[in-house]
C-alpha cells in the first residue's frame, strides 16, 4: 500500500502531530508524516524528533521576508515528495505563492466550529466570553482568505456552566485528535488536490 505523504506545520505543543503520527503507527492507516516544519523552536519538533521524522525550522528573521521563508519551506515539503500539508497549531499566515504552489494540498485545524470565531488565535476565549452553549473543531481547506476555505469536517463540543478557558480547550482537543486523523484518512483515499 502505498501512503499518502504528509508534511506538517506546527507552532507550539504538537498534541494534534502527536495524534497523526499515533494514527500512522498502525500499517494499514493510509498517510504518513514525512516531514515536519516549524517557523519557531517548539515542544512539536521533539515530538517529531523522538518519532524519527526529519524536521526542520523555518524562522523568519533568517530569512529576507515571508515570502522568501515560505518559498524556502516549500522547497523543502516538495523535496521530501509530500502531497498533503497539514497546518496544526501553524501561527503564521501562509503567503499566497505558497498557497497556490499546494492549492487544494493543505489543510488546517481550528478550535471552533467555522466561521465562528474566525480568523483569530483566541478561539477557545472567545467561545466562553459570547457564552454559546457549543463549540468545536473545525478542519478545512487553507485558501487566502484566513479561516475562509472550504470546511471537511467539524466535531462539536458542548461548553459547560463551570468550563474554563482550559478545560474547554483540553476537550476541544480531544476531539481534534480524532477529528484530524480521520480527515486525513478520508483525503488519503480521495483524489488531491481538493478542488477549491
Ligand atoms: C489546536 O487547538 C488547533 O486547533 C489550533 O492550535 C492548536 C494546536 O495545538 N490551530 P497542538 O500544537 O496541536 O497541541
Amino acid at each position: 500500500m502505498s501512503r499518502l505523504r504528509v508534511g506538517v506545520l506546527v507552532s507550539g505543543r504538537g498534541s494534534n502531530l502527536q495524534a497523526l503520527i499515533q494514527a500512522s503507527k498502525d500499517p494499514l492507516y493510509p498517510a504518513r508524516v514525512v516531514v515536519v516544519c516549524a517557523n519557531r523552536d517548539c515542544a512539536a519538533l521533539e515530538i517529531a524528533t523522538k518519532a524519527g521524522v526529519t524536521r526542520q525550522v523555518f524562522r523568519l528573521a533568517d530569512f529576507a521576508d515571508r515570502k522568501r521563508r515560505d518559498l524556502a519551506m516549500a522547497r523543502v515539503l516538495l523535496q521530501h515528495g509530500v502531497e498533503l500539508i497539514v497546518c496544526a497549531g501553524y501561527d503564521a499566515i501562509l503567503e499566497r505563492a505558497f498557497i497556490r504552489q499546494f492549492a487544494g494540498r493543505v489543510i488546517n485545524i481550528h478550535p471552533s466550529l467555522l466561521p465562528d470565531f474566525a480568523g483569530t488565535m483566541d478561539a477557545v476565549e472567545m467561545a466562553l466570553e459570547a457564552r454559546v452553549s457549543e463549540t468545536g473543531c473545525t478542519v478545512h481547506v487553507v485558501t487566502n482568505d484566513v479561516d475562509q476555505g472550504p470546511i471537511l469536517a467539524q466535531s462539536r463540543v458542548q461548553v459547560q456552566p463551570d468550563d474554563t478557558v482550559d478545560t474547554l480547550r483540553e476537550r476541544i482537543q480531544a476531539e481534534e485528535h480524532v477529528l484530524l486523523p480521520a480527515v486525513v484518512r478520508r483525503l488519503a483515499g480521495q483524489a488531491l488536490p481538493i478542488p477549491v
